[in-house]
């Protein structure tokens, strides 16, 4: 697979064994940043890693901040994209098999190495199971359309013009 990576200042010296174990495992990394030594706001960067997702450039990606929250929280706005920050081996399996996510987050501190390479490869290894856990991911979007709607009273509202139509542009129910 084709895997969009990013992350923030905070990842600066988790990152590297993380996008070797993605190549290890023998996929492609396009990566996003950040590796330089100033301190980086990590929306600017987790949206460039989903936006090549949306683009239809990659097949998932992987996220990594201080916590892998704030990159969560990103991704999580984009339709179509399913992310997990998973702390362990239990997150990373059920995220696959129950959620189908498209999108990992991890966390760069307070965190064994190890640990996050472990999760790193059951999130690439492991299949979804379908059957009643696809119509619950399909409810997600669906049950929430109300809420992504614009809201007219807000200020701006009208100049929305956010794509809510498509999911991740080829349908929800892939696995892109
Ligand atoms: C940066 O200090 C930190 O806030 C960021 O890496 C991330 O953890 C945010 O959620």
């Amino acid at each position: 697979m084709k895997i969009a990576f990013a992350s923030d200042h905070a990842a600066v010296e988790a990152r590297g064994p993380i996008v070797a174990e993605i190549e290890r495992l023998g996929h492609e990394v396009i990566d996003f940043g950040y590796d330089g030594s100033e301190s980086v706001d990590y929306p600017d960067f987790a949206i460039r890693a989903l936006r090549a997702f949306r683009q239809g450039e990659v097949d998932r990606v992987i996220l990594m901040c201080g916590t892998g929250l704030g990159m969560s929280y990103v991704a999580n706005k984009v339709t179509g994209v399913r992310c997990a920050r998973c702390l362990d081996e239990y997150d990373a399996q059920l995220c696959r098999t129950h959620n189908n996510t498209n999108c990992l987050a991890l966390r760069a501190r307070h965190q064994d190495p190890a640990l996050n390479r472990r999760i790193v490869e059951i999130w690439l290894t492991t299949p979804f199971e379908g059957g009643r856990h696809q119509r619950r991911i399909e409810k997600i979007e669906s049950v929430t359309a109300d809420f992504r709607a614009p809201d007219p009273t807000l200020p701006g509202a009208e100049d929305d013009d956010m794509d809510r139509t498509g999911g991740c542009g080829c349908g929800c129910s892939c696995d892109r």
